[in-house]
């Protein structure tokens, strides 16, 4: 496997126990364990000798150990044992593919690239949620920052057809993200609204994509409410999506109903987003060849497909009228 040019999230901290977890990223099987210390360790989830997947194996001290032949493998993927061939002289080529591994947010990442850093992170509470797309990355991310479909697939729970005003974004683009920030936007009128801002002014709204693994989105109230919704990607495989959404809070409302309600209130419109996101993934298996069409609407989505090359942007600052 090649290195992961990008660091992706591939499960939280707190479910890695005694027991190996083997998980998929871009389609390659990995596997996590413990190593001395509780350090965790990354590996291709394939023993170098005959192929057979380590997480089926255990966890001892030395590291984790084949089920087939006891091979074990500790830190960096390093063979440290061949049982039955003693004078074997271990060497690379009986090493485990391992990958580079840090622990942020509570989630484990792998791969060479950045972590967003996200400031909200110490100062706001935190409720995550856990969430699967059967899409790709660049259509679960468009999603969810694009107003249009709200008038469609969210009617009347986040924005509500009928009641559209023209609202202004401004876009800025960074060499490594894009932040859109909606202006003249007091009140949306869906429920999910109404209910978590007791009918407040909302002062900033902000849709944002940090590099190829994140995406935010930020309101926040006249009263000092204010929510980051902060999604991190995994890219289980090609046509599977999960995204681990850090909900970063500071509300005026007791936490605990907060909480409870923004998570219910959430899921409904996560359910909806996935459901027109498979229909969509469904039918572009047919036209893998055609182009897709935009207009000024789509602010988002040509500059998150560059992102996810792996392109650098050229920074700029463009305004763009929509009626929501
Ligand atoms: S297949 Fe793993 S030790 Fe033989
Ligand atoms: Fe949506």
């Amino acid at each position: 496997m090649n290195a992961v040019q990008f660091s992706y999230p591939i499960g939280f901290t707190k479910n890695l126990k005694d027991k190996p977890i083997r998980v998929l990223l871009q389609g390659k099987p990995l596997v996590m364990f413990r190593g001395k210390e509780g350090k965790i360790i990354v590996l291709e989830d394939r023993c170098p000798h005959r192929g057979v997947p380590l997480s089926k194996g255990k966890v001892d001290s030395d590291g984790i150990v084949c089920p087939y032949h006891g091979w074990t493998f500790s830190e960096g993927g390093r063979c440290v044992k061949i049982p039955g061939v003693s004078d074997c002289k271990m060497r690379g080529i009986h090493s485990a593919k391992s990958l580079k591994v840090q622990e942020k947010y509570g989630l484990i990442w792998v791969g060479e690239g950045k972590i967003p850093e996200i400031k909200e992170w110490d100062t706001h509470d935190c409720f995550y949620m856990v969430n699967e797309a059967e899409s790709s990355v660049l259509h679960v991310m468009e999603n969810a920052l694009d107003p249009l479909h709200t008038l469609f697939i969210h009617n009347g729970w986040i924005r509500k057809r009928g009641k559209e005003k023209e609202v202004k974004v401004i876009v800025t683009i960074e060499k490594e993200g894009v932040h859109a920030e909606t202006v003249d936007e007091e009140k949306q009128q869906g429920v999910i609204h109404k209910l978590l801002t007791m009918g407040r002014t909302v002062v900033r709204n902000f849709g944002r994509v940090i590099g190829p693994n994140c995406f935010q989105l930020e309101f926040q109230t006249s009263k000092g409410d204010s929510l980051f919704m902060t999604a991190f990607i995994h890219p289980i495989k090609e046509g599977l999506v999960r995204v681990y959404t850090a909900n970063l809070y500071q509300t005026t409302l007791p936490k605990w109903i907060f909480k409870r309600l923004a998570k219910t209130l959430f899921e409904i419109a996560v359910k909806q987003d996935a459901e027109m996101l498979k229909i969509q993934s469904e039918n572009l298996k047919h036209w893998k060849k055609e182009k897709m069409v935009s207009t000024k609407g789509d602010y988002m989505g040509p500059w998150i497909e560059k992102l996810l090359q792996g392109e650098e942007l050229i920074p700029k600052r463009y305004e763009v009228v929509l009626n929501v």
